[in-house]
């Protein structure tokens, strides 16, 4: 980004952060999830009637009777053993969203189960990175992943550890997402036409990690933050309200080849960032984490401001907002190494190498929903067919009048390029299993298909979209 954009963007957000949306006071300690740190585990998702901070209730859902869902922890080269325990009186199954696993554990919608338990088991053979999990039925996720199935999977490995970052009570994960709640402070999940078919279903305020009007005490001193948009449909710029820069050193699929500078971050739903940020470089007390307001490009369609008229009560696509509050307290913590110029070694699949060329149009038809190349997902209908070990480029276009991220399983992929002025975004430079499709937008990615053979999704990550059918089967032969 140019100077000049810089001042632009500082400029519009000042004048603006007087009106953002959010609360007023950050009174309520930051929830951590409980954590996992076992190759083998159970998740036993239920029914349960829960209250969030004191001002709201949800009739919703939890792994083992936690909110916010547990964080699994496991290195490189473990064994996963997991059980997944289906007590919520729907179809559900569990999807591992980043890591590569074979088809019948990736948590397909075919393989959802109605009751009863689905076992799990494979090898962690990734990089390190900050992944997630979440159910992935066909039609329901986004109202089990609003009502509160959602959690980390962290993946650790020695070429991170060497790298000495702040750990234990330095890192923090940040779950984001938004909510909407009746007068009563009843969550619901009661997405509109208008909604399914247009927006996706935003809410009105934030909870970090299940914590509304969340804060955390932190020193002075250096902390990770591994930040996860798990949000249904909103996308965050996310920033310091002083746009104080912080470094960015991880994206989906682990470390970027460099560590890059940066005051603000565009994540959408299903995207992930690992960033540093050194609390004593703060003058005040208080640091607001917060989502700068942003513009979605027009693609020039008769429907760009049909948004605003039927969008519900919630602050519209692009809205800024308050996430939530660091207390600094006086502290100071010893100084850690500074970080190497060269973070990672990644060798990208080169376009030169790429033996097939796909463009995966993104379309929406009236009374239809949004589709893929022209069609809804149909459970067994196998859409396109990969060579295992084959380099293939995928060029993503968006032909409808809102942003979709579009989301690849069993695959890390490399942006290669986006049309119009946004370019390679900065927690693009590494590897990604979820990209940003602004309207009209062209987004090219380059992959090599190593999994498993056999039948994996990709989809729209906003997942109104994704269960009216923004999505398709890929088979791996
Ligand atoms: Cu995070 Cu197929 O999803
Ligand atoms: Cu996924
Ligand atoms: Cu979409």
């Amino acid at each position: 980004m140019g100077s000049g954009a810089l001042a632009l963007s500082s400029l519009i957000s000042s004048c603006r952060t007087n009106q953002m949306n959010g609360y007023d006071e950050f009174i309520n300690t930051l929830e951590q999830p409980p954590l996992i740190n076992n190759q083998n585990f159970t998740l036993a998702a239920s029914s349960e009637n829960y209250s969030i901070g004191e001002n709201y209730q949800i009739s919703g859902f939890q792994f083992n009777q936690s909110y916010p869902s547990p964080t699994i922890k496991c290195q490189h080269g473990d064994r996963i053993k997991a059980i997944f325990e289906n007590q919520i009186g729907q179809d559900s199954i569990i999807h591992w969203h980043g890591l590569i696993v074979p088809p019948d554990m990736d948590g397909h919608p075919k393989d959802a189960i109605s009751g009863g338990a689905y076992e799990y088991d494979f090898l962690i053979n990734q990089r390190a990175g900050t992944y997630w999990y979440h159910p992935h039925p066909d039609r329901i996720t986004g109202d089990q992943v609003y009502k509160g199935l959602a959690g980390f999977f962290i993946v650790e490995d020695e070429e991170e550890k060497a790298l000495d970052l702040p750990n234990g009570e330095f890192e923090i994960p940040l779950l984001i997402q938004d909510r909407r709640s009746t007068s009563s402070g009843e969550i619901v999940y009661d997405p509109s036409m208008h909604e399914q078919m247009m927006t996706g279903f935003l809410g009105d305020k934030v909870l970090i990690n299940g914590t509304p009007a969340a804060f955390k005490d932190v020193k002075k001193g250096r902390y990770r933050v591994r930040l996860l948009n798990g949000s249904n449909a909103r996308i965050y710029n996310i920033a310091f309200q002083n746009q104080l820069p912080f470094t960015l050193i991880g994206g989906d699929g682990g470390l970027l080849p460099k560590a890059l500078e940066v005051d603000q971050l565009l994540l959408a739903p299903g995207e992930r960032a690992d960033i540093l940020i050194d609390f004593s470089k703060f003058s005040q007390e208080r640091a607001s984490l917060v989502s700068l307001p942003f513009d979605i490009p027009s693609s020039g369609g008769m429907m760009n401001g049909m948004g605003n008229m039927m969008g519900g009560s919630s602050p519209e696509q692009g809205a800024s907002f308050k996430l939530m509050e660091f207390k600094i307290i006086d502290e100071r913590v010893g100084s850690i190494p500074e970080l190497p110029k060269e973070l990672s070694v990644s060798t990208f699949p080169e376009e030169k190498d790429a033996a097939l060329r796909r463009q995966i149009d993104l379309n929406m038809q009236m009374m239809k929903g949004h589709t893929i190349n022209g069609k809804q997902f149909e459970m067994n209908r196998v859409d396109l067919q990969v060579k295992q070990g084959q380099i293939e480029i995928w060029e993503f276009i968006n032909d409808t009048p809102t942003p979709h991220p579009m989301h690849i399983h069993a695959i890390q992929f490399k942006v290669l390029d986006r049309s119009g002025s946004r370019g390679i975004l900065p927690h693009e430079t590494g590897w990604k299993d979820t990209v940003l499709v602004m309207p009209g937008e062209h987004v090219r990615v380059i992959m090599k298909f190593d999994a498993p053979k056999g039948m994996y999704v990709f989809h729209c990550h906003n997942l109104e979209h994704e269960d009216s059918g923004m999505m398709a089967n890929y088979e791996i032969t």
